[in-house]
């Protein structure tokens, strides 16, 4: 009898052991914890590694990022998205937005409505009575068709699609939409969005993924330093809906120009941190040309890892993680913290089809929508 006990502990161990051989120190996720089907689709989990050790894990449901492993301080390996540990626990979770591409439209469209073509169009309202990424069955709950997967050799990527029915939370036009993830030998995850519709309509989808640089959401995100390259914001009322106005940053607690940390000025008694409940608003950036550039640059002292935000994009979308609040246990059995992931949206402006003052999100027949925004890693 006890010598069963002991060749069933061995034979645990072992089982534990091999589910990360090869990983360098890393607990990746079981593929086993993703594998299910929902509406008759495949779900499953796909890996993405370069020749640095970095490894991103993806889900097809929600085209999610549901880890990231980069280098930090001391040759360590960190898992520096905020998530869950299975497909159960991303279906149970209180907060919806871990890591997918959230869309048709990212972020908030007042009322739900807006008129293109002089026809008015309504969203579903699950935001305080405004629409939120896409509504209460967008791209962050879908399970995406996997097209294609390199994950041998140099550059892998995945590319993901999703045909969005005509009609589907109140949009009108099948828009077809593919996103690729590409991990380079440079520790860059490049993120490419391509669109088309039959019919013209708004889109503007965003990576959703929480980032903690210290690779555990136990710890808040308030020591990282941050800078941002924009010398303006969208200004909101108290639903984080645009009044249309673009603000300086100058001698406010969203002034990011030099590096900073995020927890400095966060609690500052200003209207927009409270209408925010801290960081949650729209910066445009002082881009000079419609190409890929720098926008934003995270550091976090303890690890030693910078992350670098790069896009072709006029806005970021800076959300410091002020409704999660402690109680949701993450990945590795950790309490997710308060203020415990941030995220950091490159996209249009919010709002954007009730101002006619922001850059167009419209796309018609005939065009293609495209994106391209860059995370790149790197230890100092
Ligand atoms: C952000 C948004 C926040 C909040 C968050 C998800 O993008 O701006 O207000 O909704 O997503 O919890």
């Amino acid at each position: 009898m006890k010598k069963l006990f002991f060749v069933l502990m061995a034979a645990l161990a072992l089982g534990a052991c091999s589910k990360n051989a090869g990983s360098g120190g890393k607990e990746l996720l079981a593929e086993s914890s993703f594998d299910t089907t929902m509406n008759g689709k495949k779900v499953a989990l796909y890996m993405l590694t370069n020749k640095n050790g970095m490894a991103i894990q993806i889900t097809n449901y929600g085209a999610r990022i549901v880890s990231l492993w980069v280098p930090s301080k001391g040759g360590e390996f960190k898992d520096v998205a905020w998530g869950y540990s299975s497909i159960k626990s991303y279906l149970n979770a209180t907060d919806n937005y871990a890591g997918p591409i959230v869309g048709r439209y990212g972020n908030r469209i007042a009322k739900g409505k807006f008129t293109l073509d002089g026809k008015e169009y309504t969203l579903t309202l699950n935001d305080h009575g405004n629409h939120l990424h896409g509504g209460s069955n967008g791209f962050w709950k879908r399970v995406w068709d996997v097209d294609t997967v390199v994950s041998r050799g140099e550059n892998q990527y995945i590319t993901l699609s999703y045909l969005s029915a005509d009609g589907e939370e109140g949009y009108p036009g099948n828009l077809k939409i593919k996103v690729t993830y590409t991990l380079s030998e440079g520790n860059e995850l490049k993120i490419q969005y391509a669109a088309t519709t039959d019919k013209p309509t708004v889109v503007n989808p965003t990576s959703h993924v929480y980032f903690n640089l210290h690779g555990t959401s136990a710890k808040s995100t308030n020591s990282h330093v941050m800078q941002l390259l924009a010398d303006s914001y969208t200004l909101t009322d108290s639903l984080l809906i645009p009044t249309g106005e673009i603000s300086s940053v100058e001698n406010t607690p969203l002034d990011f120009r030099k590096p900073t940390a995020i927890g400095d000025r966060i609690n500052n008694d200003f209207v927009a941190l409270k209408n925010g409940k801290g960081y949650d608003h729209n910066w445009v950036l002082a881009k000079k040309g419609k190409g890929v550039e720098l926008a934003a640059v995270v550091f976090e002292p303890e690890t030693g890892i910078e992350m670098s935000v790069s896009t072709d994009q006029p806005g970021i979308q800076f959300y410091s993680g002020n409704f999660m609040d402690g109680v949701d246990t993450g990945k590795y059995g950790q309490k997710h913290g308060y203020r415990s992931g941030i995220a950091l949206e490159t996209q249009k402006f919010p709002d954007a089809p009730n101002h006619s003052s922001f850059p167009s999100t419209v796309l018609k027949p005939g065009e293609t929508y495209s994106q391209t925004s860059v995370y790149s890693f790197k230890v100092k």
